[in-house]
């Protein structure tokens, strides 16, 4: 399956309506179409690229009510990142255009006849779309959300007026999100999402493979950490373009994507690190060591897609359809 969406590559340039401080340390923005118009059609789980300059484009879950004609993000600041969350916060601005590209759906809500939703901080952007959408349908489900204070955790009250499915968790008053009860609790057949920093995604994955339910569905904003085989087994290959037969050497400490920049190739990209699903591109053939922290288990084996900007050939050549 390819994850890239049907709008994957517009891009447009859209005014920013609204900044709301959302918590301590979360803003949202509202965009909209200048002209006044409705913005693309998006689903719940979709993520839009800002892109804040040249060299600084960044994903952002959508967090809005999807039958609105306007989008919305919330960001989270995080001065030790890279520097979009800080650029957002310090220099956007109600009335600033920004470009964007997307919608992209790589987290969408599967049909089932219940779910538990658990977020973690600002992982519950993508859910509180999923929460109203699911709510609309009058299926049954359960919303943990914890974060490190109550203060800090953005979207609350939107998150409460769902009812009494909802749990909020702070951490410094109530500990760590009883994950084992609430998955035991599930019928078999619930679906499990959660999004939030690693160690809660390892410990749903944990708890959901303990009790032999099915994985969950997760969506990561920061990459998994690479063990130390990956990285020592690193090896150069050549890269080969389908359509043209044009090759590329692609040596340790290189990135597809960087050889690509490096001979004037331009191809689509965002966080650079292997979670959002932009820079996807079809292998022809050849095998691939996976690094991105996107790809399932299965879709790993597969060897059908794979993140040019972190995944690496293990085969002499890679050919990928570009
Ligand atoms: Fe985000 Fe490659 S640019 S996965």
């Amino acid at each position: 399956m390819s994850r890239v969406s049907e709008s994957a590559h517009l891009e447009l340039e859209v005014v920013v309506a609204r900044v709301v401080q959302e918590s301590a340390t979360v803003v949202s923005l509202t965009l909209a179409d200048p002209d006044g118009g409705p913005l693309p059609e998006w689903h719940p789980g979709s993520h839009i690229d800002l892109v804040l300059t040249d060299d600084l484009v960044r994903p952002y879950s959508l967090c809005g009510i999807a039958s609105e004609p306007t989008w919305r993000v919330g960001v989270l600041r995080e001065p030790s990142s890279r520097g979009g969350s800080v650029f957002v916060h310090d220099r956007v601005r109600e009335g600033d255009r920004i470009t964007v590209r997307g919608p992209r759906n790589n987290f969408p809500l599967v049909d089932a006849p219940s779910y538990l939703f658990v977020a973690g901080g600002i992982g519950v952007t993508p859910m509180l779309a999923m929460l109203r959408e699911v709510h609309a349908r009058g299926a049954s489900w359960r919303f943990l959300y914890g974060g490190r204070t109550r203060d800090g955790m953005a979207f609350v009250d939107e998150v409460v007026e769902h009812g009494d499915g909802v749990v909020l968790w702070p951490e410094d008053t109530h500990g760590f999100l009883p994950l084992r009860e609430e998955i035991e609790a599930l019928a078999p057949e619930a679906a499990v999402y959660c999004c939030g920093p690693e160690p809660l995604i390892a410990a749903v994955e944990a708890v959901c493979a303990g009790l032999g339910r099915t994985p969950p569905y997760v969506e990561r904003f920061a990459p998994k950490v690479l063990d130390e085989a990956q990285v020592s087994g690193e090896r150069s290959f050549t890269v080969v373009l389908e359509s043209t037969g044009a090759r590329y050497e692609v040596p340790v400490g290189r990135t597809i994507i960087e050889v690509f920049e490096d001979n004037g190739i331009y191809t689509d990209s965002s966080c650079q690190e292997g979670v959002c699903g932009t820079c996807e591109k079809r292998v022809v053939s050849g095998t691939i060591d996976h690094r991105d922290s996107l790809l399932s288990d299965a879709e790993k084996a597969a060897n059908e897609f794979m993140m040019i900007c972190v995944s690496r050939g293990t085969s002499d050549e890679v050919v990928l359809d570009m």
